[in-house]
């Protein structure tokens, strides 16, 4: 996978609260192969370079269902593309982890979800697959296809704990662009 973009650009990383965070994103198409096959190495390189282990089409401005993820420690890379992703099981069992998101810079808080989780995508090519797991991976496929209908981790979270972050995002964001 290339570190750079084919034009040398990264992708910017749509910051909260952002319109387009808050859509509900479209199922990806036959139409869309081209340039979904295109957006998806920018889309890695975007996610390496911030670093973050997970990036939704929504958080760089295309509104499609699709989603990538590399939880592989270090500098090990273990790449995965979901095109259409759907949970199709999870646990009654719940677990909390801390959780943060590439589009709520420098914010995190304890989400709880259910603990494990089966999820089924398309790949690039169009084939069927399906990962189930649970720890790290079981919330971040959660995560990120929360992502695709327009829900953010601080929407798991109580309202005061919701505001706080949010106002403390607004905050540094301000004092970043001065
Ligand atoms: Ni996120």
């Amino acid at each position: 996978m290339n570190a750079e973009s084919p034009d040398g650009a990264l992708l910017p990383i749509l910051v909260a609260p952002h319109p387009t965070l808050k859509l509900r994103c479209r199922p990806v198409g036959p139409a869309d192969a081209d340039a979904v096959r295109a957006l998806v190495p920018r889309m890695f390189a975007a996610m390496y370079h911030a670093p973050g282990i997970g990036l939704a089409a929504p958080q760089i401005g295309t509104a499609l269902r699709l989603a990538i993820i590399d939880l592989a420690p270090n500098d090990k890379r273990d790449p995965r593309v979901l095109v259409n992703p759907e949970i199709i099981a999870a646990s009654p069992e719940l677990a909390t982890r801390e959780e943060g998101c590439l589009s709520l810079p420098n914010m995190y808080a304890e989400v709880t979800r259910p603990a494990r989780v089966k999820v089924r995508y398309l790949d690039l090519t169009g084939a069927r697959h399906e990962i189930e797991g649970d720890g790290l991976l079981a919330a971040c496929l959660q995560h990120e296809i929360d992502h695709l209908d327009g829900v953010l981790f601080t929407d798991h979270l109580s309202a005061l704990k919701r505001n706080m972050i949010m106002r403390k995002l607004a905050k540094e964001q301000k004092a970043k662009v001065r």
